[in-house]
This record gives structure tokens, sequence and C-alpha cells, in this order.
């Protein structure tokens, strides 16, 4: 990540790292906005997965105003599912749900499979019914009413945000909805100059990532996934958050 010209944009050299926890300055910026935006969601919700959960600040975040609802928080990277632990220790020692970090590679079929099966789990303890035999194969139907996804798409390869796509659609249940933030293009085309430049930045440090097109992701959402894309939500620094809808299949 860089910052080109624009003061918010992550950068991960802007991190710490206190205990266990690690804190991103530009997670701590955006969150309450993306909440902002998702409380009409999460007000109807009762099983939230994210994607790329990072540092767990926005999972923390957001689980601070919804104690009953349940979070499955999942990272790319193992080395940081102990910080969002970390930081879910704290508010489950007052009562809070968040699930145990799962480690997702969103291109790894195996890995979308056990989320499924946690959730189904969780659905399950909320029922208070009795659990999912864990050698259960997991149903096809999906489980979970919100699926997040943060500054993910640009900075991993395009089959990453492919494959975040198609997983919702997998795991998402009739109605649940998808939440994509981060920096994109429209019709091709960038939204701001400062944005152009952090495109190209990026592909300088790695060729596969890059700013997405919204029509693209829309494509995949569309074509292979039955999301439909309800909602294009201008959010600050010239970000935008795209909000998808499971339709019945
Ligand atoms: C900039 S960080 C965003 C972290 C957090 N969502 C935030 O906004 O602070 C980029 C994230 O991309 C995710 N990512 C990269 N490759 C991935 C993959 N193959 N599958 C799932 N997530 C991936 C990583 O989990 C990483 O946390």
């Amino acid at each position: 990540m860089s910052g080109v010209s624009d003061p918010n944009r992550q950068n991960m050299s802007e991190f710490v790292q206190v205990n266990r926890k690690v804190f991103y300055a530009a997670a701590d910026r955006n969150k309450d906005v993306i909440l902002e935006q998702l409380k009409p969601i999460l007000d109807k919700s009762r099983l939230v997965l994210e994607v790329g959960s990072g540092s767990g600040q926005h999972i923390y975040r957001f689980s601070k105003d919804y104690p009953n609802v349940v979070f499955q928080p999942t990272e790319y990277d193992s080395n940081l599912l102990t910080s969002i632990d970390a930081y879910a220790d704290e508010l489950n020692k007052e009562g809070y749900h968040i699930n145990p970090a799962l480690e997702l590679d969103a291109t790894n079929s195996e890995h979308w499979e056990r989320v499924q099966k946690v959730g189904l789990q969780s659905q399950d303890q909320q029922h208070q019914q009795k659990q999912v035999n864990s050698a259960a194969t997991p149903t096809i139907h999906g489980v979970y009413d919100l699926l997040i996804t943060t500054n993910v798409f640009h900075i991993s390869p395009w089959i990453v945000g492919q494959s975040i796509v198609r997983g919702a659609g997998k795991v998402l249940r009739n109605g649940g909805r998808l939440a994509i933030y981060g920096p994109f293009k429209k019709d091709g085309k960038f939204n701001t100059e400062s944005n152009r430049q952090f495109d190209e930045t990026l592909r300088g440090r790695n060729p596969s990532w890059g700013v997405r097109d919204i029509e693209e992701i829309e494509a995949v959402a569309k074509n292979e996934a039955d999301l439909k894309l309800d909602r294009i939500i201008d959010m600050p620094s010239n970000n935008y958050m795209l909000l998808f809808s499971k339709v019945a299949n």
C-alpha cells in the first residue's frame, strides 16, 4: 500500500504493534465512516463474515455497536490472526460475540467450506440447537447475513477479488449482503488523478495489484454469484462502498 498524494491511503508502514494487537492508522481513520454505511444492514444481521480482517480493528469497532451479532473474522496473513483475536478477546470478555479468526485465502475452496461450516455452527448456537457434526459436508445454502471486505481488491491479484465475490455467492443466505469498500474505477476511468497515481504505484510494487473496475466486479457478481449491485456509495478520500444483495437461485 502506498500513500501517494492521499493521506488517507493505507500504508503498511503506518502501523504499530502493542503486545498482540496491530494498529493500522488507516483502519482507525475509516472505521466509523464504514460502520455508518453498514448500520442499516447490521441492524438486521445476526451473523457477519469479514474477509481480510487485517489487524482486527474493523471487526472490533463494528462489534462494539452490535453486541448481539456474531462476527466471523478471517485473514490471509496467518501472522495477523493473533492480533484479530486479541481485539476480539477484549470484547468477548464483556459478553460480545467475535469468533476466533480463521485463515482464509479467498482462492482456496476448502477455506470457504470451513468458513461455511463454522457459520452453520454459529447459527446453530444462536438457535440453541445441537451442533453440526464436524464431519458433515457443508450445506450449499448460505448462512451469513453480511460479508464485509475493506481495502482488499486493489492490494491483491484480481483472482482474489473474483474469488471473494464467488465465495460470497456461496456463503451468503438469500437476501444476504456483500459490502466491498475501497478505491475503484467506474467504466474503466479513475475518479481522481490521485487514484490514477495510486494505481500506478500499486502496480509498480506488484504487477498483479491495482485499482479494479466496478463494472468488472459487477459482471462476476451477476454471472457467477447471483449477486445484484444495489448501490455505489461515495465515501471519503475518493473511495466507494459497493453494496450487493444475494438473489434467490
Ligand atoms: C490493506 S490490507 C486490508 C486489511 C483490512 N481489511 C483493513 O482495511 O485494514 C489487505 C488485505 O488483503 C487481504 N488479502 C490479500 N490476499 C488475499 C487472499 N488471497 N485471500 C484473502 N484475502 C487476501 C489480506 O488479508 C490483507 O489483510
